[in-house]
């Protein structure tokens, strides 16, 4: 085989065999196949697409390229989620204890933040002492004993798609939806869970812009996991402002913990339950989502959801008494109000400019090795819809003394909500629910 024939083959728009995609993502990870050739193979798919049988192989390929997690040890069909980026998300820190209340084992690896959005691995760091690395006997016992634990990815989990990211970061190849889906659920299928909901975004602060193209996204991925035989739903969702109120580690903590005592933001409570009762489903814990969701607003409410939270954060080392009194978090020292610059009604806010507005504030990395400030980011105050007054508080900043660049990141804030005089039309948190 010949990888120059492959290309040209796929650039006449012909279908390849799970050999032929095999060859190029083995011979790429090893070294065989050079940049220039995987490049051209990358811009050949993003123009031509691939099938759903060349995306299930190619996620494949990508899946066995690493180690792959074998989760036979834990008791129960485990359940995994996965969100494709949004700013605000902390949904894992409420949904995996929530899940794992009622039954459902969580064995979850997550990611670190870069750029815009954040990782839920640096959320739960933001807890004193937490430890996201475990050993796999540990991490397997963890999940049988207490029924989750969360840490961070394997160093060579699907090393064939860091690879082919990379590449596609720098040869404008990453907005093709069978390398994007391909991407996404090589990951999840290597980490082993057998039901896998995915939270995709649509909107401003998303990577899928509409819904057309989250629709086709989740449909993508959701038919991948079915024809690899894992239970697979997609759930997409408003990325057009933040989800819930916080951005910023330990306060993005502080309201999942408020969230899993039943007192968070309605938004992000919606969501919560939705990919939770999703899960349970697809775990055969209940028969339908109503009844589903009517089990998990009893975990919330009996405090069964929050008393995993605990078990979990124990489990690995961190501080329980941050859980009880959020106040002991990472607490910013300086906090800063954004007043509105006219009256009228909040018609969008732009999710991303926010994202990295917290970023530069210290809360989110720049560069891979850049540190994290788990006590920095900010405290939305209007969320779209709400009426606003001249001078009153879009969001409070919380920051240290003496930041230098303040003001740059104060009208950047600003700047990234929308008044108009006129009420906007409600819109829906969730768009659409994708099933195999
Ligand atoms: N996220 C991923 O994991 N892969 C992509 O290709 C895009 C977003």
């Amino acid at each position: 085989m010949r990888a120059v024939d492959l290309i040209h083959k796929k650039r006449d728009g012909e279908q390849l065999t799970f050999a032929e995609i095999d060859y190029l993502i083995k011979g790429y990870c090893q070294g065989e196949i050079p940049d220039y050739q995987m490049s051209a193979w990358s811009m050949a798919v993003f123009f031509r697409g691939m099938t759903k049988k060349e995306t299930a192989d190619l996620t494949m390929a990508m899946a066995h390229s690493g180690d792959t997690v074998d989760l036979g040890a834990i008791h129960g069909l485990t359940a995994d989620k996965h969100s494709t980026g949004g700013v605000g998300d902390k949904t894992t820190l409420v949904v995996a204890p929530l899940v794992a209340a009622i039954g459902v084992p969580v064995a979850k690896m997550s990611g670190r933040g870069l750029g815009h959005t954040g990782g839920t691995i640096d959320k739960l760091e933001a807890i004193e002492g937490f430890r996201t690395e475990l050993q796999r006997d540990d991490f397997f016992a963890q999940v049988n004993d207490i029924g989750l634990a969360v840490i961070g990815q394997s160093g060579n989990l699907t090393p064939a798609d860091k690879k082919l990211y990379a590449l596609r970061d720098v040869t404008a190849t990453v907005e093709s939806i069978p390398l994007i889906a391909s991407s996404v659920m090589s990951k999840k299928i290597a980490a082993g869970a057998d039901v896998i909901v995915l939270d995709v975004k649509a909107g401003s602060g998303a990577f899928m812009k509409s819904l057309e193209d989250a629709e086709h996204l989740a449909r993508a991925m959701v038919d991948i996991g079915t024809e690899v035989g894992r239970r697979t739903a997609a759930v997409i969702s408003d990325m057009d402002q933040p989800l819930g109120a916080a951005i910023g580690n330990a306060l993005e903590v502080a309201e999942a913990i408020a969230t899993l005592k039943g007192q968070g933001p309605k938004d992000l409570e919606r969501l919560c339950l939705t990919l939770a009762a999703h899960m349970a489903v697809l775990a055969g814990k209940a028969g339908s989502i109503e009844e589903a969701e009517l089990i998990l607003r009893e975990a919330l409410r009996s405090g069964a959801a929050l008393d995993k939270f605990r078990a979990l954060v124990v489990a690995q080392g961190g501080d329980p008494s941050m859980v009880d009194q959020p106040d002991r978090l990472p607490a910013a020292t300086a906090f800063v109000e954004v007043k509105a610059e006219s009256s009228g009604w909040v018609t969008g806010i732009q999710a991303e400019q926010l994202g990295l507005a917290a970023m530069k504030l210290g809360a989110g990395r720049a560069t891979k090795e850049a540190a994290i400030d788990y006590a920095v980011g900010m405290l939305l105050k209007k969320k779209v819809g709400d009426a606003v007054s001249l001078g009153e508080t879009l969001a409070v900043l919380h920051t240290h003394e003496g930041y230098v660049g303040l003001d740059a990141i104060m009208s950047e804030t600003a700047a990234a909500f929308t008044i108009d005089s006129a009420q906007p039309e409600a819109k829906p948190l969730l768009l659409s629910i994708v099933t195999a």
